[in-house]
């Protein structure tokens, strides 16, 4: 076996901690969410699944980036109070939500689909499923419809009553952080260094604005020059796309060579400095344990398909709603 670490003992002593860690986790998750469960609208709305699943594939063929944006949405929605829909609620004149905190304003997409698939299930199944559940799903069909891996979704979140603006600007990473920054602000959200690698990886599709990248390009942390750890080509190419002075909202492709293609292109192009973040190249510059994984991930796409499922349920259980909390809201944009 293909391993990502090091001589024999060093491999065996990791895959048993690895293993050991893996059994802990998964009672520990099992006995704090007894609910969550991949049958848990089996009776009340087994139609769900068809729902969520056709209306987001349409929307790709509109579209295709729309499942890139929907599989952010997820994230940056589990990382502020779980995934509890809290990032679906919009500002009122009394009330400051999530939309607007400076990660995700004029940034996150997608909000429409939600809507318009929630309206549909609510047809189908009035009262019975959470805005929380049905964008846990369109992510899971986003990254099967562009080519990666699909699995079967835990459900019986509910939905939040709030939001918490304030956490959404302290605790979403930003794309200037370090490996040992990633590390600390996944391991709040209960996931490993290891998982920060694999669910990075979801910039294997999608876009990004200049606004969130051009410092890289001209003035790399006030050094007056670009990063130099870029790749030059790459480095001229995006230049072209984000001049000095040019649009903050013109986006460029995550991935350049497969952008639209959920694949594991995204770790080799780590390895040629065609990294378009920071938070991204540094897991190829920074620490051994992302370097190896960067490399492991970069020639086993099957290795890297299983992990980021593995990662992809882990993000998805982080403290949901379940039971009598939160409620089943019948607008994913305001509580009952
Ligand atoms: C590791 C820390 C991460 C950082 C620093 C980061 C940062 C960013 C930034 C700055 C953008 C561009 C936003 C914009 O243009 O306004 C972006 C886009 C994106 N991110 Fe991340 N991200 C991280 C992790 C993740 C994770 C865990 C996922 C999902 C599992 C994810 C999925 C995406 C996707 C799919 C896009 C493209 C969205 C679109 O095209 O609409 N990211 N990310
Ligand atoms: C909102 O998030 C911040 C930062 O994580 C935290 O300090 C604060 O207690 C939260 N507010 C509420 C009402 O939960």
């Amino acid at each position: 076996m293909d391993s990502p670490l090091g001589d024999a003992n060093t491999t065996l002593i990791l895959l048993a901690l690895v293993f050991l860690s893996s059994i802990v986790a998964d009672v520990s998750c099992s006995s704090d969410d007894p609910s969550l469960s991949a049958f848990f609208y089996d009776y009340t709305c087994p139609q769900l699944q068809d729902i969520v699943r056709s209306d987001v594939e349409k929307a790709f063929k509109r579209e295709a980036r729309i499942a890139a944006s929907l599989l952010r949405l997820h994230f940056h929605d589990c990382f502020i109070n779980g995934c509890d829909a809290s990032v679906l609620l919009d500002d009122t004149k009394t009330f400051k939500g999530e939309k607007s905190a400076l990660p995700n304003a004029n940034s996150l997409r997608g909000f429409e689909l939600i809507d318009a698939i929630k309206a549909r299930v609510e047809i189908q199944c009035e009262g019975v499923v959470s805005c929380a559940d049905i964008l846990t799903l369109a992510a899971r069909d986003s990254v099967a419809l562009t080519g990666g891996p699909s699995w079967e979704v835990l459900l019986g979140r509910r939905d939040s009553l709030t939001a918490n603006r304030t956490a959404a600007n302290v605790l979403i990473p930003p794309p200037i952080a370090d490996v040992p920054k990633l590390v600390s602000m996944f391991a709040t959200m209960g996931l490993t260094e290891v998982d920060m690698v694999t669910l990075s990886g979801a910039h294997s599709i999608g876009q990004a604005r200049c606004s969130t990248f051009r410092q890289r390009l001209f003035d790399d942390r006030g050094s007056g020059s670009p990063d130099p750890t870029m790749q030059k080509q790459f480095l001229g190419s995006l230049q072209e796309i984000c001049p000095r002075q040019g649009n903050g909202n013109a986006v460029a492709p995550l991935d350049f060579v497969t952008p639209m293609r959920f694949d594991n292109n995204y770790y080799l192009n780590l390895q040629y400095g065609k990294g378009i973040f920071a938070s991204d190249q540094v897991l190829f510059s920074g620490r051994g344990i992302t370097e190896n994984y960067v490399r492991y991930y970069s020639y086993d796409q099957d290795a890297f398909f299983q992990s980021f499922v593995r990662s992809m349920i882990k993000m998805g259980n982080i403290t949901p709603l379940t039971g009598k909390r939160g409620q089943i809201r019948k607008n994913c944009r305001r509580p009952n």
